[in-house]
């Protein structure tokens, strides 16, 4: 071995040392939650969280209870699975800012840097689409998208005959096109709908290696490719639609043309990756339940019976609505999706197997809304968060339950709907999503369909 060799292999050693000591110099101070290094020097559990945080988060909740901070290549992350603690960090806006964290991703998912992008101006923006009279416009424009798609000659067709497909693409499917045409599509592109949503779904199922920097080369060639495709077809707008509204948003804050075009596949996974997924997650659990079907049945038939809704326009009748928002708190909120470790719906102090279907896990015995939740005998603020929480809760909530319900529901009145195999389970969840949007199964649940001979369409 010659002397250089020997000099390299030296200061390769001393500087490991170096960083070893300078990283796992901190330790546990009074007052401050567990501290958990892990083994390896700097690295600390980088690697298991990279490979299945969803298993990871379970274990350090099991070894430390519900705050601990762990170390994860070089940085320490103070995990809170408290739910009577979340005000604290909601509140405290200016020593917990995720804004730098929210430009990296954006940065790292979707290539668009916009350094001068004011995040309260667009939530003044965002609030007013999505909110009192601009939701009540949209609320209106998705429900005719919905009718439209379910009456389409694609479901038309061969009335008598099944057809069969997985429920998570039968929901996905039909929900993305049915939201893309309401916010960034025009009359007649029934068929671009497809393909954006085709070339939509490749992406996201790349969307949290991206994110975690985890591609593999021909993946990464992949992802450019697909979100320059992307980018295209999103470029073209009809000038009244809510996606040309929002490039005049941008432009008026100083973007260019440029980043306006790359937001748009920002804003079509914002407001697309959630709803299709989360009707799965509904119709899945009500088709494997009969107890809780026949009872959604039961009340929709009981409000809006079948034999008189032979016409369209008494599809937007009061008896509907009525029906609607019965739907609602009966059964909307009763199944828990199943969600990341961290959030209040997967503690079993809060919730009694959470993991286990109970379609009425949130009904009192009078069939009213069930609000009061606890732990360590500590009534709850926040049991349930599906659409976060803070100055950051998700804007589109009421855009998207009311799509969703109007989804269910003429899903449910219009159509025969029956799993292929009546013994079949529903799948488990895609943990490796975790992080990123409302979590999918792996694999799905083949159902079949074919249009109710009493269909009101
Ligand atoms: C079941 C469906 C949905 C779920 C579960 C959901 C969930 C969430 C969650 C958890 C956040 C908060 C992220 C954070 O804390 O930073 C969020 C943010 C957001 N959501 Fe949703 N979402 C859904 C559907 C929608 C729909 C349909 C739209 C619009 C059409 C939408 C628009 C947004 C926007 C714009 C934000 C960013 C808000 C901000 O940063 O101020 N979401 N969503």
């Amino acid at each position: 071995m010659d002397i250089v060799m020997i000099w390299t292999i030296l200061l390769l050693f001393a500087g490991l040392l170096a960083l070893y000591l300078t990283t796992s110099a901190r330790s546990r101070s009074k007052n401050e939650p567990p501290l958990d290094k892990g083994r390896i020097p700097w690295l600390g559990h980088a690697l298991e969280f990279r490979k299945d945080p969803f298993k990871f988060l379970t274990r350090m909740k099991k070894k430390h209870g519900d705050i601990f901070t762990v170390r994860c290549a070089g940085l320490y992350v103070t995990v809170l699975l408290d739910p009577s603690s979340y005000d604290d960090v909601l509140l405290d806006t200016v020593s917990l800012d995720f804004s730098r964290y929210a430009q990296m991703l954006m940065q790292r998912i979707f290539s668009l840097n916009f350094p001068g992008r004011n995040a309260a101006s667009e939530r003044d923006w965002m609030e007013k689409q999505f909110l009192g009279h601009g939701l009540a416009q949209l609320n209106g424009v998705m429900r005719e998208n919905v009718h439209a798609l379910l009456s389409s000659p694609e479901m038309l067709q061969n009335q008598t005959d099944w057809k069969e497909e997985g429920l998570f693409s039968f929901c996905y499917r039909l929900l993305f096109r049915a939201g893309y045409l309401t916010l960034f599509g025009k009359e007649n592109s029934g068929e671009l709908s497809t393909t954006v949503y085709k070339e939509f779904r490749k992406f996201d199922n790349l969307l949290a290696k991206i994110a975690r920097l985890s591609l593999k080369r021909d993946e990464k060639k992949r992802a450019g490719e697909l979100r320059q495709r992307l980018w295209d077809l999103l470029s073209v707008g009809p000038a009244e639609s809510w996606q040309q509204s929002y490039r005049g948003y941008l432009r008026d804050e100083g973007a260019d043309e440029e980043t306006q075009r790359r937001a748009m596949l920002l804003q079509l996974w914002t407001t697309q990756c959630n709803a299709g997924p989360a009707a799965f997650w509904f119709l899945g659990f009500l088709l494997t339940n009969p107890e809780a079907m026949s009872a959604v049945m039961s009340e929709i038939n009981s409000l809006s019976p079948l034999a008189e809704t032979n016409s369209a326009s008494h599809w937007r009748n009061r008896r509907t609505r009525l029906c609607l928002t019965a739907l609602s708190v009966r059964c909307y909120a009763s199944p828990l999706p199943p969600t990341s470790p961290e959030s209040p719906e997967m503690d079993p102090e809060i919730h009694q197997e959470p993991e286990k279907f109970k379609y009425d896990r949130f009904l009192k015995a009078d069939g009213t809304a069930k609000t009061d939740f606890f732990k360590c005998g500590r009534r709850l603020k926040y049991y349930t968060m599906p659409w976060g929480a803070g100055k950051n809760i998700c804007v589109g909530r009421h855009f998207a339950v009311s799509g969703i319900k109007e989804f269910i529901f003429m899903v449910l009145t219009c159509l025969d709907l029956e799993l292929c195999d009546p013994d079949s389970a529903m799948p488990p969840v895609n943990t490796s999503r975790y992080g990123f949007g409302m979590l999918q199964p792996d694999g799905d649940l083949e159902i079949r369909y074919r249009l109710k001979r009493s269909s009101p369409t």
